[in-house]
């Protein structure tokens, strides 16, 4: 099968923090950015495989900094590893004041998305080509906190 380079299947993605979005502090509400953070992992790893994915785990995630109304808030999401039918993405979050031009990064969160059949059963993707340092880097450290988490997933197997 194919191989695809973590470039080929990168995403960005960029919204405006409205009011709806928002806590009664004017801060982008924790589970609206997950909802973009989940979505922007998932258009990466549908480029990689060119199949419709759903999200096996999404590991722990900080809030650094408060994203706030009015603010832009930019994703980047790229693929730094690859299994048989499942891949991970890493998906990096900034903050952006568009008045005075101040960016921040303020998250980063690691996903696992596997890749399904009509049938909703998991599907073979292509392979990772490593073009870079930074995407072998990554691929290492990924292959590590893929066992953590196959053991986890073992813990709370009932
Ligand atoms: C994710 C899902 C497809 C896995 O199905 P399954 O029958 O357990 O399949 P398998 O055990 O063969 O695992 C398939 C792959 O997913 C990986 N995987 C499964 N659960 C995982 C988890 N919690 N974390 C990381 N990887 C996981 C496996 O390691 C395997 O990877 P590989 O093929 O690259 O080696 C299934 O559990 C599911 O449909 N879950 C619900 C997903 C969902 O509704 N998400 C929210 C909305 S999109």
């Amino acid at each position: 099968m194919k191989q695809k380079s973590p470039r080929e299947s990168m995403v960005e993605m960029t919204e405006l923090v409205l009011p709806n979005d928002t806590n009664l502090l004017g801060n982008l509400l924790g589970g609206r950015l997950m909802h973009l953070v989940d979505v922007a992992g998932a258009m990466a790893a549908q480029r990689h495989s060119n199949r419709i994915v759903v999200t096996a785990s999404i590991d722990s995630v900080e809030f650094k900094h408060p994203v706030k109304l009015g603010q832009i808030v930019t994703l980047k999401a790229r693929v730094t590893w690859v299994g048989r039918t499942s891949m991970e993405v890493l998906v990096e979050v900034y903050s952006e004041d568009y008045m005075t031009g101040e960016q921040k990064f303020t998250n980063r969160a690691y996903l696992t998305f596997v890749a399904v059949d009509s049938n909703c059963r998991p599907t073979e993707v292509c392979g990772l080509l490593l073009e870079t340092e930074e995407d072998r880097l990554e691929y290492e450290a990924a292959a590590i906190r893929r066992s953590e988490r196959l053991k986890r997933r073992e813990g709370t197997n009932c």
